[in-house]
């Protein structure tokens, strides 16, 4: 497909190649410092600079060109005098392709019970040696100029609760437009890590709304929508990312934060979204669970005991595909729950059912197929046939 639109900035290219004509759904190429990636797109999370369970090209082999590091993990530990000294996490970790870091915030307020956000940052006690800290826009956004990572999000003041407090969410939403503000005074690189701003604003239709347009004035290359990674009603997620997605440019990239799910990957797009993370898919295969286009099996179930067909038929992974590894449902059944191959053979599967999964949604974007992919989609969880 060739470009019909495109806007550069410093350091990215959006070139906008289709849109659905039914739905708000559309095909883009994001070119980065460390290469072009094809929207939409799901990006794995590989919280301590790896995949747990895989070596960087084992993730290169899934198509991966894109995942995420977490500032708040790598800046406790490796620390920044060890990034900065091996210049940064691609050469740390042996990636030479797109980094993205989440700013650490929304980890630490996840993670941590004791994390207090002030207007100053987010203070917190180390979980290494239970010391006071404290993590300002500006320290997150030096941790991620030392990273290097080729998108780098502001830090941004978090609700983990989806309770109706609306004092709280506003001054949360304004907060976080605030720390956007000097978010791009301290960042150091903007000609070669983009910074990406974060919409806040919990389900409040008017917040989002608002939050959207103080964000759209600070012109940042890419735009997320943060706030929704919890178990919000999927009535209220539509209308929220519908909400954004109708204000936004269109011809910048645009990331909901925490989304996973295959059902809410596919609506996302169809809302007008590009770019998806989650752990979910490689924190399930950890507990043996395999993503598959009939919904998720659990491996560990007595039936896999004598499936010697792959994780899943017709799979291009490297574990089911014709010539591949030539795994086994019984194999890994074999292995669940006691020898950590299993593990790594499902994170393999499931990152690839992921990438897949959006690579397909691309490919009826562009045929103008998109609405009958989404009929497809939908037939095939339900129809429960693993
Ligand atoms: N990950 C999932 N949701 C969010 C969010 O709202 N903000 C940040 N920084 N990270 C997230
Ligand atoms: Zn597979």
């Amino acid at each position: 497909a060739s470009t019909i639109a495109s806007a550069s900035s410093a350091a990215l290219t959006f070139d906008l190649v289709a849109r659905c004509s039914t739905t708000r759904a559309r095909a883009s190429v994001l070119t980065l410092p460390h290469g072009p990636v094809q929207l939409p797109i799901f990006m794995p999370v590989a919280t301590q600079a790896s995949l747990k369970g895989l070596t960087p090209e084992q993730l290169e082999e899934t198509s991966c060109r894109l995942c995420l590091n977490n500032t708040y993990h790598l800046g406790l530990k490796p620390g920044q005098e060890i990034l900065a000294a091996v210049g940064g996490a691609h050469k740390f970790q042996g990636w030479d392709h797109n980094l993205l870091t989440d700013s650490g915030g929304f980890q630490m307020v996840s993670l941590l019970t004791l994390a207090n956000i002030t207007e100053e940052g987010v203070r917190f006690l180390s979980p290494h040696d239970g010391k006071p800290m404290l993590l300002t826009p500006e320290h997150s956004i030096s941790l991620q100029n030392t990273i290097g990572s080729d998108i780098i999000m502001q830090l941004d003041d978090v609700l983990v609760t989806t309770s109706p407090d609306h004092k709280r969410m506003r001054e949360a939403m304004e907060r976080s437009v605030r720390w956007l503000d000097r978010c791009i005074t301290a960042h150091k690189n903007p000609d070669t890590q983009n910074l990406f701003c974060i919409i806040q604003g919990g389900l409040d239709t008017e917040m989002r709304k608002e939050c959207c347009r103080e964000m759209i004035a600070r012109d940042t290359p890419g735009i997320a929508i943060g706030g929704l990674s919890g178990g919000e009603a999927k009535d209220d997620f539509c209308r929220v990312v519908r909400t954004c997605t109708e204000l936004l440019p269109e011809l910048k990239p645009r990331y909901v934060m925490g989304i996973g799910y295959p059902e809410d990957l596919v609506v996302s797009v169809a809302l007008g979204a590009d770019m998806f993370d989650c752990v979910w898919p490689t924190r399930t295969a950890r507990f043996g669970s395999a993503i598959t286009k009939h919904g998720v099996i659990k491996i560990k179930s007595s039936e896999y005991a004598t499936d010697f067909g792959p994780i899943e038929e017709g799979c291009g992974c490297a574990c089911c595909k014709e010539g591949g590894l030539g795994i086994t449902r019984a194999f890994v059944h074999h292995n669940v729950a006691k020898e950590t191959v299993a593990a790594h053979l499902l994170t393999i599967h499931n990152v690839w059912y992921q990438l897949n999964l959006m690579k397909e949604a691309r490919n009826a974007i562009i045929a103008d197929e998109y609405p009958a992919f989404l009929r497809q989609f939908f037939a095939n969880i339900y129809s429960d046939k693993t």
